[in-house]
């Protein structure tokens, strides 16, 4: 599986913090926000990754991280070259992936669990994360019957659960081919909901249910909560080690 990250993007819920820089560089307490999607994305044994960006900040990316060898992992980049949406950059990765599965992951979405194994035992379909929230008209939104996703809303105004679509999607190499169908939708993006919802109308849609903290970083309230929930985590480790 090769692991993709998505860090296009205007960033424009965070203007002026993204007037001159972009919104994956700013902090997240004591590092980049970038540094915690590529973590994930280690932490579950890729090391083929690639990053996407928009243009105007992809010379800083490479800057930042370079080859990726000091995080023992080998990183491509590839430039949106202008703000289509989650699946348009998606399907930039197709050559990357070639014919590969790959976990995609949004460059905002900070992960407190381990996904390892949800990575290593994937075959085929499409497999989702998901995180109870109270502000789930904020995401994506499954709606859940038995042990089966039978719908995804995007930012519904009546959230039919509390669960909301975390920014981390692990699918086959079939994904390219159904982005290749998508329609934009009436924000005019190729909205990842719709390639999510196309693998539940197939029955090849799983789930897994995050138990640790998850936010993403792409407004005032998230990112503040963010470093909060990192430094506190790392508080935690190291008061455990006292006691
Ligand atoms: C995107 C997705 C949404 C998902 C969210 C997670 O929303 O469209 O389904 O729940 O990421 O961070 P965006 O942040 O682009 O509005």
């Amino acid at each position: 599986m090769k692991g993709i990250i998505l860090a296009g993007g205007t960033g424009s819920r965070l203007y002026p913090l993204t007037k001159i820089t972009n919104k994956h560089l700013l902090p997240i307490y004591d590092k980049p926000m970038i540094y915690y999607p590529l973590q994930t994305l280690i932490d579950a044994g890729l090391n083929e990754i690639m990053i996407v960006s928009g243009r105007g900040h992809a010379g800083d990316f490479l800057e930042l991280l370079g080859s990726g060898a000091e995080f023992g992992v080998h990183l491509t980049y590839e430039i949106q070259e202008e703000a289509g949406g989650i699946a348009q950059a998606l399907g930039l990765a197709e050559d990357f992936a070639d014919d590969d599965s790959v976990a995609v992951i949004l460059g905002d979405n900070i992960f407190q669990d381990s996904v390892r194994e949800a990575v290593q035992s994937f075959e085929s379909g499409a497999h989702v994360f998901l995180k109870e929230v109270p502000d789930a008209n904020r995401f994506g939104v499954a709606e859940i019957e038995g042990d089966h996703i039978v719908s995804i809303e995007e930012k519904p105004e009546k959230p039919k659960s509390n669960y909301a679509v975390t920014g981390l999607y692990l699918y086959d190499s079939d994904v390219f081919e159904i982005i290749s169908t998508l329609k934009p939708s009436g924000r005019g993006e190729l909205e990842i909901t719709d390639v999510n919802n196309e693998y539940i109308g197939q029955g090849a849609m799983s789930y897994s249910v995050l138990e640790g903290f998850w936010s993403d970083a792409g407004m005032f309230e998230s990112l503040l909560r963010a470093g909060q929930m990192v430094a506190e985590s790392k508080k935690n480790i190291v008061e455990s080690r006292f006691y």
